[in-house]
C-alpha cells in the first residue's frame, strides 16, 4: 500500500476505517501490550508499552479493525496474524514523517516479542485492551494493567480513571529477576530455576509489581525501585527517597520531595515536602473514607502524618500526627475537630511541648520551612 503523504490522507484513511466499522465507538483509552499467562491460565502481567487516550481515530479504528472491537470496555488476546494486521493499517502513515508512530513502533517490537523465547513463568501473549468510558470499572487483569499504565505514564492524574474493585481483578504474582511467576507451585519451580544455572531473586509476592519494571517516567529520581508500586503517578521534579513509598492511584501533581509514604489515592501538590517517615493516610485499611490530598507548598514533617487533606502552604511539625478527630486549638483560642480544617490554606499544626495540645497557627513569614531546594529537584 502506498505511504500517506499529507495529513489530509491520514484522516480519509481514518474517516475509511471507521465506515467500514459500522456501528463503533471510539474508546476513550487504549492499548496493545505484552502479558505473561500462567500455567493455569491467570494473566501474571500486562506491558503497554504505549498506552493512549484515544485522542484520534486512526490508531484506535486500526486496532479495532484488527480485534473486532466495537464499544465499551473490552478486552483481546491477539494472534500473530491480527497484530500484523495491525501493523499494516499504519504502517502507510509512516510515510508522514510530520506526526510520531510511537503505537507503530510499539507494535513491531511486540511483534518480535511473540518470535522470541517466551518467558520462564509461562506464556506470552500480544492483548489489546480499550476502556470505553474512564468512569468504567476494571473488567480484568489485562485491562486493569492498562489503567495503572495510564497513571504511571501521567496520561491521566490519580483518580482519573476507575480502578474501582482492581485488587479483585488482579493476580497475586511472585515477582523475580526472572520475570512473573504463579505463587502456586513455585517452590519447585524454583528448583528447576536453579537446575538451570538461574540465580533466582525474588523481588515480592504482591498483585501489583513495581512501577521501574514497566514505567519509567521522565524528570523523576526514585533511590529504591521498590518503594513505588505500578499505578503510582510521580510527576515530573518528583524526588522518592529509599524511604519514600508511592501506592497506585496516587502520586504527586508537580515537583516533590517524598521520603514518608503515600497512601493509595493520596495527591500530593506541587512543591510539597512528604517528610522521612511521615504518613498520609489512605482510605484501604482502616483509613477513613475521605481521600486526602495536600495542597501546594507544604511540609508534613518528619514522623508527622494527616489524616485530613492539608490546603496550600501548609506545615505539620515533625512528629505531630492530625487525624481526623484530632481536637485542635485553633488561633482563636476555640477547640475543633481536624476534620473541619481539612484542606485550609495557610495553617501550621505543632503539638504543643509544654501541653501537648495539638495547635494550628496561622503560619508567618519567618518559619524555617521556605519551600524545596530545588537543586535536589533537577532530575
Ligand atoms: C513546625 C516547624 C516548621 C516550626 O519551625 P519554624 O517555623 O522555624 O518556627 P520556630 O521553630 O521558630 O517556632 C515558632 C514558635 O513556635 C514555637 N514552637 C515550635 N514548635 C513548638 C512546639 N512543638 N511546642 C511549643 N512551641 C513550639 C517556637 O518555640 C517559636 O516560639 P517563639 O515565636 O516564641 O520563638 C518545625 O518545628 C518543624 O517541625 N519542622 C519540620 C522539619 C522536617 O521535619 N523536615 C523534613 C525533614 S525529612
Amino acid at each position: 500500500m502506498p505511504g500517506y503523504t499529507t495529513l489530509e490522507q491520514i484522516n480519509a484513511a481514518s474517516d475509511e476505517l471507521e465506515a467500514a466499522l459500522g456501528d463503533w465507538q471510539r474508546p476513550a483509552a487504549y492499548g496493545m501490550g505484552v502479558a505473561t499467562k500462567g500455567p493455569s491460565g491467570d494473566i501474571l502481567d500486562v506491558w503497554y508499552p504505549q498506552p493512549n487516550l484515544a485522542t484520534n481515530a486512526f490508531v484506535p479504528a486500526a486496532l479495532a479493525t484488527a480485534t473486532g472491537y466495537r464499544s465499551g470496555t473490552e478486552t483481546f488476546e491477539m494472534t500473530a496474524e491480527q497484530v500484523d494486521q495491525f501493523i499494516e493499517i499504519c504502517a502507510p502513515a509512516e510515510s508522514y514523517a510530520a506526526v510520531p508512530h510511537p503505537n507503530l513502533a510499539a507494535a513491531r517490537v511486540m511483534r518480535s516479542m511473540l518470535d522470541a523465547e517466551p518467558p520462564l513463568g509461562g506464556e506470552r501473549l500480544v492483548v489489546a485492551s480499550f476502556i470505553g468510558s474512564l468512569d468504567d470499572a476494571p473488567i480484568n487483569p489485562i485491562d486493569s494493567y492498562l489503567r495503572l499504565h495510564l497513571l504511571s505514564t501521567r496520561l491521566v492524574a490519580p483518580h482519573g480513571v476507575s480502578v474501582e474493585g482492581i485488587f479483585g481483578k488482579l493476580t497475586n504474582v511472585v515477582w523475580t529477576n526472572l520475570g512473573p511467576f504463579e505463587v502456586e507451585g513455585f517452590e519447585l519451580k524454583r528448583g528447576q530455576l536453579r537446575a538451570m544455572g538461574h540465580n533466582v531473586v525474588v523481588n515480592g509476592v504482591d498483585k501489583f509489581p513495581r512501577m521501574l519494571d514497566y514505567v519509567t517516567p521522565s524528570g523523576v529520581r526514585i533511590a529504591d525501585g521498590g518503594r513505588v508500586r505500578l499505578g503510582a503517578h510521580l510527576a515530573e521534579g518528583t524526588t522518592v527517597m529509599h524511604n519514600g513509598f508511592c501506592n497506585f492511584n496516587a502520586g504527586t501533581l508537580g515537583t516533590s520531595m517524598v521520603e514518608g509514604r503515600i497512601s493509595a489515592g493520596v495527591v500530593v501538590g506541587d512543591g510539597s515536602d512528604v517528610g522521612g517517615g511521615a504518613s498520609i493516610m489512605g482510605t484501604l485499611s482502616g483509613g477513613g473514607t475521605e481521600v486526602i490530598s495536600v495542597g501546594k507548598d507544604c511540609l508534613i514533617g518528619a514522623q508527622g502524618g494527616i489524616g485530613i487533606s492539608l490546603g496550600d502552604n501548609c506545615i505539620v511539625a515533625a512528629g505531630c500526627y492530625v487525624t481526623a478527630g484530632t481536637l485542635v486549638t485553633t488561633p482563636d483560642g476555640t477547640v475543633v475537630k481536624a476534620k473541619e480544617l481539612s484542606g485550609h490554606d495557610g495553617l501550621m499544626y505543632i503539638q504543643n511541648s509544654q501541653t501537648g495540645a495539638v495547635e494550628a497557627r496561622a503560619r508567618k513569614s519567618g518559619s524555617s520551612w521556605q519551600g524545596l531546594n530545588q537543586d535536589l529537584h533537577k532530575n
